[in-house]
């Protein structure tokens, strides 16, 4: 038997678009950080994103291989981490179906963050049942790999929380084989988007991708939220609320010098152009070696699609162990 000594990280993302400097602050960064002291296991999770595009598939298949380049040039190492498909791991499919006997149908529609997606989504009368019941399917996908820690954004919290919720249940009514998972959450909250949104978001259209050119960061961050009564540039202004210094916050490694500049600005005589001319190149600085790693591996496909389908091999060696446990816990192996 294989004794793992080293606790287990299992988290991921949706494949529905390029994912953002929200996502980086959000998880991404500790992933990388954390992928050297857990078992790092990381989901694309096209499954999860086929719940509210099931008339779409291209994009999903088309976003699989963009969020592997993604992962891949902000330095998720596949040496160290495996990252894998959802849809080829049928043992989460299978330990989904187990597990929607242990939830109730209040309990689907009480999560705040389905409530909250639904609205937005304007299902209205026409919620799809696999995406009302898409939380279970992620508590298999954490509990098939007996995961300790679940690093993501603060929106997945009710997913930790009904996962937790799910394994009790489940080891109480069967046998105790599953493990019960921890969320990490950034300590940085949440990034906002340009427009000054309390939510940096793909369908908000106020992101900044970590794929986006130079140009386009630029023209982003001159078009970001400050503070509106700010107009001439000796008239004091305000920091909080004001993207520009959010954004100086979480990436300006100078951290000295950005509290110099909130005291001018809230003083006055600094004008809105220079801070952005300093988080410009600030931007730069950190997205001009994920760019370049990014146009690496994009050039070589082959290369890219190899590491995904190692990881999905390996990761199916995990939950297939796990879910015969799970099949003869809950008298199911019959032969
Ligand atoms: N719900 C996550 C998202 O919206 C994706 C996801 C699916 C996930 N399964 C997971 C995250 C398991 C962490 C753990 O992006």
């Amino acid at each position: 038997m294989k004794i793992s000594i080293q606790k287990i990280i299992l988290t991921g993302d949706r494949p529905t678009g390029p994912l953002h400097l929200g996502h980086y602050v959000g998880s991404l960064k500790a992933r990388v950080e954390l992928q050297n002291k857990y078992d790092t296991y990381v989901i694309i999770a096209d499954l999860q994103a086929l719940t509210d595009n099931a008339d779409n598939p291209e994009k999903i298949r088309k976003n699989v291989f963009e969020i592997s380049l993604d992962y891949l040039s902000v330095g998720i190492d596949p040496k160290v981490s495996t990252i894998f498909i959802q849809s080829l791991i049928p043992e989460l499919a299978e330990l989904t179906m187990y597990f929607l006997n242990l939830v109730t149908l209040s309990r689907l529609e009480r999560n705040p963050t389905v409530k909250d997606e639904m609205k937005q989504k304007g299902f209205g009368g026409n919620v799809p049942a696999g995406f009302l019941m898409y939380p279970v399917s992620q508590a298999a996908d954490i509990a098939a790999f007996k995961a300790d820690l679940v690093p993501v954004g603060g929106d997945q919290l009710p997913m930790i929380e009904q996962t937790v919720e799910i394994v009790r249940k489940f080891n109480k009514t069967f046998k105790p084989v599953l493990v019960e998972p921890k969320a990490l959450v950034s300590k940085t909250s949440r990034l906002p988007g340009i427009d000054g949104k309390a939510k940096m978001g793909k369908s908000l259209g106020n992101a900044i991708y970590l794929s986006d050119s130079s140009d386009i960061v630029a023209k982003k961050v001159m078009a970001m939220y400050t503070d509106p009564k700010h107009i001439h540039v000796e008239n004091p202004g305000r920091v909080e609320n004001n993207v520009v210094f959010t954004f100086l916050d979480a990436f300006d490694p100078d951290k000295k010098t950005v509290e110099k500049l909130k005291k001018q600005y809230q003083k006055g005589g600094l004008g809105d152009v220079a801070i952005k001319k300093r988080l410009i190149e600030v931007l730069e600085n950190f997205l001009a070696p994920i760019r370049k790693k990014r146009a690496e591996f994009a050039k070589n496909p082959k290369a890219v699609i190899k590491i995904l389908e190692e990881g999905t091999k390996k990761a199916r060696t995990i939950t297939s162990q796990t879910l015969a446990e799970v099949r003869k816990a809950m008298k199911l192996d019959y032969f």
